[in-house]
């Protein structure tokens, strides 16, 4: 069903209306969700572009990160340096799908959306999710719209968990898969980042216990801050920012500052305060603990079975300064998932490369993509 503005508001409490393209897939079947009870009916909404072969083999799934949404392509897309005319991933030659994950609120189901039962938000009633959860809801998805099988999962961060479960739980349906800058496992460092987050939102005073009518915003933005920090990488912050002053400008959030700060508070403040104008506090906080939940290992086996059992071509892209999700991480996948190899990009900017370095990535992905390609044309 083609959604506009008015329809998205409709079905859940968003804070971004969503372009026109914006689509919607409705699960009307409660889901089982992995740590108990069941949520439905679920609303996914999503964009596409290019066209399904009649084959129904061309499509790629583009798999966002933490606070990322489905529009990844288009004038203000954000993976058009790799998604686009004349990008490795082509809308001339690929059926290019992107949907917005369960639990956030950007027009697919979560904490901001309203509890059918109840008519406002769940915020903090929101049951616990995991990547497993955003993963089966995107299967039924994609079952929908007659894909049969995924020339390609991608994704970046909580994007790449969720491409590396598409390899366990469904890899019949997958050609090939392109997890970057992610792990096997969340790491006790990434769960402490995280923990600090969801700490600053939950004692921010309007927090109430996650039924809020005004969002914590101060909360938010500092989960934002510290989780940006954790993004980059020292080298990236000193040549960018260095001890460089700039006059305050216009900061709506932490008005106690006066008179010049550091470049890099500076930059800090308004990337949190950008946030809290595009993101729900619930939703983050749920998100958040999603990505903690990541565990390919939970209810399989060791890390050498379940690596081992991978079937499918898999490229781990590694970022060589990345601070969250350092590149031994997807070493480790790539030695010991059969059919994995591992790319590494070349960047000072950390984790964050993912979205920056567009060129080296598109390079790698076109030779990935040239290598599928052939190999089920032989076929
Ligand atoms: N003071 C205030 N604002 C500043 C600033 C300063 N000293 N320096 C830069 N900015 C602002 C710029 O004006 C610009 O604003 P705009 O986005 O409204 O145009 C913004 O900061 C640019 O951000 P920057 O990080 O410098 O851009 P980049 O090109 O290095 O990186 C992105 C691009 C998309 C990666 C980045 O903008 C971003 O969104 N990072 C967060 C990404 C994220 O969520 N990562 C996922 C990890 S899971």
């Amino acid at each position: 069903m083609k959604m506009d503005s008015e329809g998205l508001n409709k079905d859940c409490l968003l804070i971004w209306s969503g372009p026109q393209s914006m689509e919607l897939f409705s699960a009307l079947e409660p889901m089982p969700l992995e740590f108990g009870g069941h949520l439905g009916p679920v609303n996914v909404a999503y964009e596409t572009w290019g066209q399904l072969n009649d084959r129904g083999d061309n499509a790629i799934l583009i798999c966002h990160a933490l606070t990322g949404n489905a529009h990844a392509l288009g004038p203000d897309g954000w993976w058009t340096g790799i998604a686009g005319t004349g990008r490795a991933i082509d809308p001339q030659r690929h059926f290019i799908i992107c949907s917005n994950i369960l639990g956030s609120c950007y027009g697919t189901t979560g904490p901001a959306s309203p509890d059918s039962c109840r008519g406002h938000p769940w915020q903090m009633e929101f049951p616990i999710i995991s990547v497993r959860d955003l993963v089966r809801l995107q299967y039924e998805w994609v079952v929908r719209l007659g894909i049969r099988q995924l020339l390609m999962v991608i994704g970046g961060s909580l994007g790449g968990m969720q491409a590396l479960e598409w390899a366990v739980m469904y890899p019949y349906m997958v050609m090939l898969a392109v997890p970057i800058a992610c792990s096997a496992r969340q790491s006790a460092w990434c769960i402490g980042l995280n923990e600090v987050g969801r700490r600053a939102i939950a004692a921010d005073p309007a927090w109430h216990g996650g039924f809020y009518d005004k969002p914590p915003a101060i909360g938010l933005a500092l989960a934002r801050m510290i989780a940006m920090i954790s993004y980059r990488s020292p080298a990236s912050f000193q040549s960018r920012f260095g001890r460089d002053v700039q006059e305050l400008a216009v900061d709506t959030l932490f008005t106690e500052a006066i008179g010049p700060l550091f470049k890099v508070e500076s930059y800090l403040r308004y990337q949190g305060q950008k946030l809290v104008e595009r993101f729900d506090a619930a939703c983050y906080y749920r998100l958040t603990q999603a990505l903690d939940s990541h565990d390919l290992l939970r209810g399989r086996g060791t890390l050498t079975d379940v690596l081992g059992a991978i079937s499918i071509p898999v490229q781990m892209i590694g970022i060589r300064s990345d601070m969250l999700y350092p590149v031994t991480e997807q070493k480790e996948i790539a030695a010991l998932a059969p059919r994995a190899h591992y790319t590494e990009i070349d960047s000072a900017d950390g984790h964050d490369a993912f979205l920056i370095e567009c060129e080296q990535m598109n390079k790698y992905l076109a030779d990935f993509l040239q290598e599928i390609e052939e190999s089920e044309d032989k076929q």
